[in-house]
């Protein structure tokens, strides 16, 4: 649990306009006679949202560092719609890469636009590990190979089978047989020094958060959804690589090479590099499911 500290008011420099309590969904701020009080009975989660909003520079917050309230550009410098979905849709998973190392202050830049994302009960508990080591790297692939063998042989054995699917499941037992051709690619690839897991990438990002945060795996997919955004906006490639985080908890070993600790969940795998690659379109993607919903009208 976080410690509950709470903004500040400084009396002299305050309107009373009440924006920062009209903006605070916990109620922390309470309207006063000449200027607010953070009284209320809920714990501030320290979202900054009332210092964002005071017009006067009244309010402050002791957890948080002025500096990193930065101005925005006015509304009409701030990004064009159609230039933010031509990068979304520039965003592509990438799988060859150049030699080239991602530089540390580009990949500490891709961390900075991560952790502007949303968290639940603004935790922000997210962890990033960053491997560019290239024997680090090969360790790694090494391991997950080696893992991913380890599930082939047990399904081509009656006996493993049967003992894997009592311990799996027929569902899991079913997606392994179809991921099985992809599995052999990654192994028969690893064999010759080829690299279908982290695909040759200079730089392995691997986001981890702790167990005891119900909302840290998915808070730590907006990170990652915006630090994939960032990388192609700053030239790099990235992809997700789910077969590392598919197994990454299940192998101690894996998880202290990766330096995930015991107690944290591993949410998402992410290598980045110099793409080798030049996508000159946009993918057509499937039309998605959508229903807008619509109340029955009330029976008469
Ligand atoms: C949860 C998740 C796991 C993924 N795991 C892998 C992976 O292990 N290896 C890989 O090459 N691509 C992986 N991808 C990338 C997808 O294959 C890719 O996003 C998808 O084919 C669409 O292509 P696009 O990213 O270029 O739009 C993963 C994507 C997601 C969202
Ligand atoms: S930081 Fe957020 S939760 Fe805390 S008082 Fe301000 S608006 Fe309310
Ligand atoms: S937004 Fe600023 S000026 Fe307005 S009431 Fe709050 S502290 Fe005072």
């Amino acid at each position: 649990m976080r410690p509950d500290v709470r903004p500040v008011i400084d009396a002299d420099l305050c309107t009373n306009c009440g924006r920062c309590v009209a903006v605070c969904s916990l109620d922390v701020l309470v309207a006063g006679d000449e200027c607010p009080v953070p009284e209320g009975p809920a714990p501030c989660f320290a979202c900054g949202h009332c210092v964002a909003v005071c017009p006067t520079g009244a309010i402050s917050h002791p957890a948080m560092n002025p500096e990193h309230f930065r101005e925005l550009l006015p509304a009409d410098e701030a990004v064009d719609p159609r230039l933010l979905f031509d990068l979304l849709r520039r965003r592509r998973s990438v799988r060859r890469y150049t030699d080239e190392q991602v530089p540390e202050d580009a990949v500490m830049r891709l961390i900075e636009a991560g952790v502007v994302a949303p968290s639940g009960l603004n935790e922000q508990s997210w962890h990033f590990s960053i491997i560019r080591d290239a024997e680090h790297l090969a360790r790694i692939r090494r391991r997950v190979a080696a893992i991913y063998l380890c599930l082939l042989n047990m399904l081509d054995g009656p006996l493993s089978r049967l003992v894997l699917r009592l311990t799996v499941g027929s569902q899991a037992m079913e997606q392994m047989e179809e991921a099985r051709p992809l599995l052999e690619g990654i192994i028969n690839a690893q064999r010759e020094d080829g690299d279908r897991i982290l695909w040759g990438a200079p730089t392995l990002i691997v986001v981890h958060s702790p167990e005891a945060d119900p909302a840290g795996t998915e808070s730590a997919h907006y990170a990652v959804a915006n630090m994939m955004l960032m990388a192609t906006a700053m030239g790099l490639g990235t992809c997700l690589i789910g077969f590392l985080t598919a197994v990454a908890e299940r192998d101690d070993r894996l998880q202290e090479y990766l330096g995930v600790p015991d107690d944290h969940t591993v949410d998402a795998a992410l290598v980045v590099g110099y793409p080798d690659v030049e996508y000159l379109t946009s993918v057509d993607k499937r039309a998605a499911a959508i229903e807008f919903m619509q109340l029955e009208p009330p029976e008469r």
